[in-house]
């Protein structure tokens, strides 16, 4: 398990164990790569970021997963694995998140994105993302460093 502060300075516990903090975690996040770049989307309001969000009724998580990544970015998944989950410990509420790494085969051109802008992709996350105002906050904190070198390591390409 790996503690860390994020950019609003909440808590954030990493692991990447099987679902050490919920089996029915309500969000998603997936680390994308189309083609030898990264796939992001850009939200309209927190900037560029990998595309994820909220678990609905009667979904699983994966599920939740593959929808999200074509509603953000018109990106059809090939291949997805879960590499691990991350819980935030906010003012309010606690989010509960799975971290999942997807390879994206296809991209089509959708008539709306959503709450984003759409796709964007990336050859390199830069190294200083923390301090590019672009960048959303959720790309600002120990949880994609951390996924991206999960991801180096365990040679998923
Ligand atoms: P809506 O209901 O969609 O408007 O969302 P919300 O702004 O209430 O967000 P959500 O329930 O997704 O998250 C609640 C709070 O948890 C956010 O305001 C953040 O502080 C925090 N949070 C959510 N996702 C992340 C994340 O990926 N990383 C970090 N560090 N904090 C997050």
């Amino acid at each position: 398990m790996i503690t860390f502060r994020d950019y609003y300075n909440n808590e954030v516990n990493l692991s990447f164990d099987d679902h050490p903090f919920s089996k029915y975690p309500k969000h998603v996040w997936v680390i994308c790569k189309y083609k030898e770049k990264w796939l992001l989307t850009k939200h309209k309001e927190r900037g560029l970021e990998f595309p994820g969000g909220k678990v609905e009724e009667g979904e699983t998580a994966k599920e939740a997963a593959i929808r999200e990544v074509m509603e953000e970015t018109g990106g059809t998944i090939q291949e997805i694995s879960y590499i691990g989950q991350y819980m935030v410990d906010g003012r309010n509420d606690t989010v509960i998140k799975n971290v999942y790494f997807a390879k994206i085969d296809k991209l089509t051109e959708q008539e709306t994105y959503y709450e984003t802008d759409g796709p964007i992709l990336h050859k390199y996350i830069p190294a200083k993302v923390k301090y590019i105002k672009k960048y959303s906050f959720i790309m600002k904190d120990g949880v994609l460093e951390h996924c991206m070198k999960f991801i180096k390591e365990n040679r998923f390409k």
